[in-house]
């Protein structure tokens, strides 16, 4: 019998039975319990005709059953089939970066972004709020941060390759950053719905609008920057000065008394050393820190930031540019750039999210160049994030064991309106969640059309996506 409801992903064990439970209010008539009986992790959904129960071994099971169960009725069909669902994840991080930075999504979009997360089981909203093109994140006692950082007057106009003296730019202005209330609102209606929104504050590099905010913050006060109008790797870094770390203490203070999460994310990628090695200030500091390698100056970052966020009762994550020079044993690496970085990060034994820009870069075009909306680069299709290889060939029940998890990412640069969001988004997220949820292995054509039968969910939560081909 071909299942009478596609679901997305899939979960370990379902089994439909005859019958069906007619209802209007089909959430009225969920029970629901946690059962120490479950594994923390596992949770069964049974559908009868006389109704539905839920039980779990955890709030976060729980979560996960009812973002199935509303997979279930999400469309409104009021003659439910009848069911037996036994299911738990693979992974602990199923993660969805967002940049907010390069482009601002206002609270209503996030909070769509995360019913969408929810209702495929993703449990990590990565919340990318600052960066070179814009500050998004109030910080009480640097108003400027906000009044400056977050206004971009202007930005790149088309894709940034070619002569710089040929660019062009478009004159809207980009502009937007979240209180401190509105994100604390933001991280209940993420709870409410098994979503963990992970904060990341990106330094020691990918902070120019922080810099033209307060140029003290910089390595050259006297030549102040703007807000970064074109995308790409900005050279303006943190200086060194103990204003610099006050301000380091400050910010990562506040932002991790926002968000709840255990986890807090510092950045640590693209951090060009050019001004730490003009800086005869970074000299200095150097001499008194006692090192001899520029490089390491980022390792004092990397240290401070664990410190502070330690004293929070956070465990630091970062991107993997963080192995290149100190880093403490207990920071989760977030592996981006290539395969050898994993196979390094799990061979020195760290905790790694796999993330890596050849996979799980949703900023790169679903098909053609030619034929898809102006995108960073090609050759990420659905049926690529369904089955290339995420993990290296040989792993070690050890090292298997370091995998926290998988997590796609969706830098904004090219991504301006919540619809191309979504288009960039979908229907690429449900590969990543099958993958991340550890689904029943499937062939890509069963998927595609348990997908068509997905999709109408989509459209009822009100998100866009790229249609199948
Ligand atoms: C990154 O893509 N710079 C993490």
């Amino acid at each position: 019998m071909s299942d009478p409801i596609s679901l997305v992903p899939l979960p370990r064990s379902v089994i439909w039975s005859s019958g069906t439970w007619e209802t209007t209010d089909p959430w009225a008539g969920l029970s629901v319990g946690i059962s120490e009986d479950l594994p923390r992790a596992e949770y069964t959904l049974s559908i009868t005709p006389s109704g539905a129960n839920l039980t779990a071994g955890s709030e976060a099971a729980l979560a996960d059953g009812r973002n199935t169960f509303n997979q279930i009725v999400l469309t409104g069909e009021t003659s439910i089939p009848c069911v037996t669902i036994s299911d738990s994840p693979k992974y602990a991080w199923r993660g969805l970066h967002l940049d907010v930075s390069r482009h601002f999504f206002d609270i209503d979009t996030l909070h769509l972004f995360i019913d969408a997360m929810a209702l495929h089981r993703l449990n990590v909203l990565h919340l990318h709020l600052t960066d070179d093109q814009g500050w998004r994140v109030e910080i009480k006692g640097y108003p400027r941060l906000t009044e400056v950082g977050s206004k971009r007057p202007r930005s790149l106009e088309g894709h940034m390759s070619g002569d710089p003296e040929s660019w062009t730019f478009d004159d809207t202005p980009v502009e937007g950053f979240y209180t401190q209330d509105e994100l604390r609102e933001l991280v209940g209606y993420a709870q409410n719905r098994g979503v963990m929104i992970v904060p990341e504050v990106d330094l020691p590099g990918h902070m120019q609008a922080a810099i033209a905010a307060y140029p003290e913050l910089g390595n050259f006060p006297a030549s102040p920057v703007q807000v970064r109008e074109v995308w790409g790797i900005s050279g303006h870094v943190l200086g060194v000065s103990d204003e610099v770390f006050d301000f380091v203490r400050d910010v990562l203070t506040q932002v991790a008394d926002i968000f709840p999460a255990p986890f807090f994310h510092i950045g640590g990628d693209e951090c060009p050393r050019v001004e730490w090695e003009q800086s005869a200030d970074a000299r200095t500091r150097m001499n008194e820190w006692g090192l001899t390698r520029v490089s390491e100056i980022q390792g004092r970052f990397t240290d401070f930031a664990t410190q502070v966020l330690a004293e929070k009762g956070k465990t630091v994550v970062a991107w993997d540019e963080v192995l290149e020079s100190h880093v403490p044993d207990d920071v989760v690496v977030m592996n981006w750039r290539t395969e050898d970085g994993l196979e390094e990060s799990l061979e020195r034994g760290f905790r790694t999210v796999v993330s890596t820009v050849k996979d799980l870069y949703f900023d790169y075009a679903q098909g053609p160049l030619k034929k898809e909306p102006l995108a960073i680069g090609e050759g990420m299709t659905l049926k690529d994030v369904y089955t290339d290889r995420l993990l290296p060939k040989k792993l070690d029940d050890e090292k298997a064991a370091l995998v926290q998890g998988i997590q796609g990412q969706l830098w904004t640069e090219y991504i301006a309106t919540p619809e191309h969001l979504g288009y960039m988004a979908f229907p690429r997220v449900c590969a990543l969640a099958e993958r991340a949820w550890g689904s029943p292995e499937q062939s890509y054509g069963e998927f595609v059309e348990r997908l068509r039968g997905h999709l109408p969910r989509l459209d009822a939560l009100g998100v866009s996506y790229r249609p199948l081909d």
